[in-house]
């Protein structure tokens, strides 16, 4: 199963793929959490990437091309995949397109979470997210212990681009750049929208409905 995340910065994309990927057992592409990770490391990458991330805009394309590229062909993307904040503008998608191709493979599901913006907002003014395992919680997902990761007990940190005027510029992103990809899916009939607001429980199975489900693609 080839899948797509998409929607809005704040929507829980992170939090789903998480649920998703363990329960059909294939990896989660995040190019945010590897961008992180790069950027904690120190990397040539993370170097590059680390001023633009904290800024709330995106990085170049070909950045983000080469790291899907190389991730695309680990064994472990073999039986399927699930991206997680890629494509994230029409060039991106395209080059998807030429990657796939190239392994004779293609995109089964994209799905579109759906979150009212202010809801967005206030989600994101409350995030803490565990820096070695990118795990998000919230006010409405809480860790077990304040402050603490529940799965490897690190101290939560916010985001930089968490601020206020950086959640504003990466709405501005999404919208400009990210939201034009819903169009550019929809014509393969592989696109279903997914009612994000609910608890992690109800969209969850909301969005295994609408994996396991073909009625309603469009
Ligand atoms: P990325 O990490 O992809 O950030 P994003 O798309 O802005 O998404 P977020 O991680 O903020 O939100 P999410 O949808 O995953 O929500 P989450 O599950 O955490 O990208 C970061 C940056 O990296 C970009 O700005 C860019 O600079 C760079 N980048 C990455 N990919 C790139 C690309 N392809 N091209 C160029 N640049 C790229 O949930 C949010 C909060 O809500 C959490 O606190 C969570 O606990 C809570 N929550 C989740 N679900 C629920 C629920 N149902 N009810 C209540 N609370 C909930």
């Amino acid at each position: 199963m080839n899948v797509i995340f998409l929607g809005p910065p704040g929507a829980g994309k992170g939090t789903q793929a998480k649920r998703i990927t363990a329960r059909y057992g294939i990896p989660q592409l995040s190019t945010g959490d590897i961008l992180r990770k790069a950027v904690a490391d120190g990397t040539a990458l993370g170097k590059k990437a680390k001023a633009l991330m904290d800024a709330g805009k995106l990085v170049p394309d070909e950045i983000v091309n080469g790291i899907i590229d190389e991730a695309l062909a680990s064994p472990s993307a073999a039986k399927g995949f699930l991206l997680d904040g890629f494509p994230r503008t029409v060039p991106q998608a395209t080059s998807l397109d030429e990657m796939l191709q190239r392994r004779g493979r293609k995109i089964d599901h994209v799905i579109d979470l759906q979150v009212p913006t202010e809801v967005l907002v206030g989600r994101l003014s409350g995030r803490q997210t565990c820096p070695k395992c990118q795990t998000s919680y919230g006010k409405d997902a809480p860790p077990r212990r304040t402050g603490f990761c529940d799965k490897d007990g690190e101290k939560l940190a916010v985001r930089p681009d968490d601020m206020p005027d950086r959640v504003r510029q990466r709405m501005t992103e999404y919208e400009s750049k990210t939201a034009l990809l819903t169009g550019y899916y929809k014509a393969r009939g592989v696109v279903r929208a997914v009612d994000g607001v609910g608890t992690v429980d109800e969209v969850e199975k909301r969005i295994v409905q609408a994996l396991e489900t073909d009625a309603g693609r469009h």
